[in-house]
C-alpha cells in the first residue's frame, strides 16, 4: 500500500523490521469487510513522538479514516507529548488533514526528498508538530 502511495515508501522488510523494533507502535484501520483500509507506524518514546508513515488505500479515502487514524494517535500520546513528522511540500491532501487536526510547520529541509518523477528537482520537506497540552 504505502509503495502504491509514497515515493518514499520503505521497502516491505524494512517495515516488517520496524513492527519487532522497541518503542514503535503501528495501528491499521480494518472496516468489516477485512480490508485493510489504512495504517499508521510511529515510534514513541515517552513524549517525544514521531509520525513514520500514515497511508489510506486509495479507494478509501476522503472518508475520514486518515483522520480517525491521526486521532487515535493524538488520543494516546502521554500529556505533554510532542507529535513530529515529515512531510513532502507538494503533498498538499496531506498537508491539509495534519493542519486540520492541529499541527503546525516548524522547519523546512531544503530538497530532502529524492525527486517524485524522474526529471524533476529534489523536494523540500515540511517538519510539522503537534504539541500537546500538559
Ligand atoms: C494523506 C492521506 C493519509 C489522507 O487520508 P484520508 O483518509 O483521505 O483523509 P481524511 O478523509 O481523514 O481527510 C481529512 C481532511 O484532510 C484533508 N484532505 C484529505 N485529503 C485531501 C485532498 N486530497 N485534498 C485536500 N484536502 C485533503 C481535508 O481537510 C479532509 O477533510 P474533508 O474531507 O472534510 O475536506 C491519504 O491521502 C494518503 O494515504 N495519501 C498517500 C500517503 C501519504 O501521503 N501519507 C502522508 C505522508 S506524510
Amino acid at each position: 500500500m504505502a509503495a502504491e502511495a509514497l515515493p518514499e515508501a520503505w521497502p516491505l522488510p524494512v517495515v516488517e523490521g520496524a513492527f519487532a523494533l522497541e518503542h514503535h507502535r503501528m495501528v491499521v484501520a480494518q472496516p468489516a469487510d477485512a480490508t485493510l483500509a489504512g495504517y499508521y507506524l510511529a515510534s514513541v518514546v515517552q513524549t517525544e513522538i514521531e509520525l513514520l508513515q500514515l497511508v489510506v488505500a486509495p479507494a478509501c479515502r476522503r472518508q475520514g479514516i486518515g483522520g480517525k487514524l491521526l486521532e487515535h494517535l493524538i488520543r494516546h500520546a502521554p500529556a505533554g507529548a510532542h507529535i513530529t513528522l515529515e512531510v513532502r511540500a507538494s503533498n498538499h491532501a496531506a498537508i491539509a488533514l495534519y493542519q486540520h487536526h492541529g499541527f503546525r510547520q516548524i522547519a523546512t529541509r531544503v530538497a530532502y526528498y529524492r525527486p517524485a518523477k524522474p526529471g524533476l528537482p529534489r523536494e523540500d520537506a515540511l517538519v510539522m508538530q503537534y504539541r500537546g497540552h500538559g
